[in-house]
């Protein structure tokens, strides 16, 4: 298989058009959620998170009165964002602000003392002039003392080196949108070359309850960086690392870490 049969398209937007079944599938991921929390506390609002989504890492710390602008290319994410915004009932909530648009070309003409790129939106950056168009966005948005939080997967070999012809088996569940059970199962083909890894997430109806596709294929495109790779793209880009770890709860990143946390400055600060 070759990078030919990558539909980048494809594997930036299909992943991101059903938003119940996004948070659904990742409700259990909650150590990034409480570290972007209490940063987002901390901060002084506004602050700013690109690829924001259906607002999953950031709408606790706005129900706790943090102020939080957000840009993201899918609607469908924005939508669910702002709905849970609109639902929300804490008397503290701050104020969510949301921009369709693309994190490396947007600009807002404000600089925020924190900005924050969560949950692996960075491999999105699928060539190195995308990722220095990001880093662009980040510094024009970035307050001269401002930081910069992003996090991102590390290359995990065993993973990346399966093959792509072979179909991993996931549980059967019940769709949160359709109603109705799948079973699930995902291949994955990873290029060494342009680091881009393509998964195919394929779903298949149990029986002809409730609504739905009998089956459906989802794909999704990532990008991988490797850890020096990423510590020189920014440093070259302007930022200076304060401080890297392997996980959310600040341990450090070595060989057995699936994310690589890192909290930046510009490098003239
Ligand atoms: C894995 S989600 C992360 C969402 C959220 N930050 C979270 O933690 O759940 C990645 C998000 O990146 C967005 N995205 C991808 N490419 C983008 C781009 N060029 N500009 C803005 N958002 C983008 C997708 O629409 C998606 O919502």
């Amino acid at each position: 298989m070759s990078n030919q049969d990558f539909d980048l398209n494809a594997g930036n937007s299909e992943f991101y058009v059903d938003p119940i079944y996004y948070d659904y599938e990742f409700k259990n991921r909650t150590d990034d959620v409480a570290f972007y929390t209490a940063k987002y506390l901390e901060a002084n609002s506004p602050l700013l998170e690109l690829a924001i989504g259906s607002g999953r890492t950031a709408l606790k710390a706005v129900s706790k009165g943090a102020d939080v602008i957000g840009v993201d290319l899918a609607p469908a994410m924005l939508a669910r964002a702002q709905d849970q915004y609109d639902k929300m009932r804490s008397n503290k909530r701050g104020r969510l602000e949301l921009h369709q648009g693309d994190m490396r070309t947007v600009r807002l003409e404000t600089q925020f003392q924190l900005v924050t790129c969560p949950f692996n939106a960075f491999q999105h950056m699928y060539t190195l002039d995308d990722a220095e168009k990001c880093l662009e966005t980040v510094k024009a948005h970035l307050a001269p003392d401002g930081v910069f939080i992003m996090d991102v997967l590390t290359p995990d070999f065993e993973y990346l080196m399966r093959s792509p012809y072979k179909a991993v088996p996931g549980v059967s569940f019940r769709h949160p949108t359709y109603k109705a059970y799948y079973t699930y199962s995902e291949r994955s083909a990873y290029d060494p070359i342009t680091q881009l890894n393509q998964m195919w997430f394929h779903y298949e109806k149990c029986n002809q309850t409730g609504d739905g596709p009998t089956d459906v294929t989802i794909q999704l495109s990532h990008r991988y960086f490797y850890p020096e790779e990423l510590m020189m793209l920014l440093r070259y880009n302007g930022f200076r690392v304060l401080e890297r770890f392997g996980d959310f709860t600040g341990g450090a990143l070595d060989a057995e870490s699936d994310s690589m946390v890192l909290i930046c400055k510009r490098a003239s600060d």
